[in-house]
């Protein structure tokens, strides 16, 4: 754990557990489960998503967890649900939503720059204790993972996926521009099924 870090801890009058488990909860005051209307007055979902960015974590069939960093996205309501979207790449993290159609978002209000840019270029593939080693930890929502650092967090379920391909934009920059180097995104719209504030 960095100096930041434990300054943060501190600061917030908070203190790792002797013998923490580096992955694992955090002693750390209780998630609290709150309101849709409340969460969405408290995420910015374009400054958090652009500026802070968020932890999307995924629980494979198998029990596996992984994190990894996100920065495109959004909140809304659709399908007289409240939904949130979310544009995911070829990656591990991917492969977990897809096996069991749940995720969770933690969006984060500054700070865990450092350990948000170490879960979003390492892969779960080749590192199971990722978030461990990025210096994150879980926390667990109704039995489902999340990344305990953020501010806010929620809990989805998958109701539409869409593999974008250069067919589906009208803007032919962004096919170009963006996915020329990058594989295509997987388009998540997903119910917000709870809605939590983690800190
Ligand atoms: C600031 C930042 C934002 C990112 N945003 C996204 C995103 O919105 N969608 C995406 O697919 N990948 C995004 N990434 C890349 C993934 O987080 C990255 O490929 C990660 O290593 C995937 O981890 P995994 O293989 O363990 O699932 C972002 C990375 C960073 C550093």
């Amino acid at each position: 754990m960095n100096q930041t870090r434990r300054d943060m801890l501190k600061l917030a009058g908070l203190a790792l557990a002797t013998g923490a488990v580096p992955g694992r909860a955090l002693a750390a005051p209780a998630p609290q489960k709150i309101s849709i209307e409340e969460f969405a007055r408290g995420v910015d979902a374009v400054d958090c998503l652009a500026k802070n960015w968020s932890a999307v974590t995924a629980r494979g069939k198998s029990g596996e967890v992984n994190a990894m960093t996100a920065g495109w996205g959004g909140l809304g309501n659709a399908w007289k649900k409240p939904v949130c979207t979310v544009y995911i790449g070829p990656h591990y993290t991917r492969k977990l939503i897809d096996e069991t159609g749940r995720f969770s978002i933690s969006y984060f209000e500054g700070a865990h720059k450092q350990e948000l840019t170490y879960l979003g270029t390492h892969t779960g593939a080749e590192e199971k204790d990722k978030i461990a080693k990025a210096g994150l930890h879980l926390v667990d929502l109704d039995g489902r993972p999340a990344i305990a650092e953020g501010r806010w967090a929620c809990v989805c379920r998958v109701l539409l996926r869409h593999e974008l391909s250069a067919a589906d934009f009208i803007d032919a920059s962004i096919p170009r521009d963006i996915y020329g180097s990058l594989g295509w995104s997987v388009m998540y719209c997903a119910e917000i099924e709870s809605a939590w504030k983690l800190s």
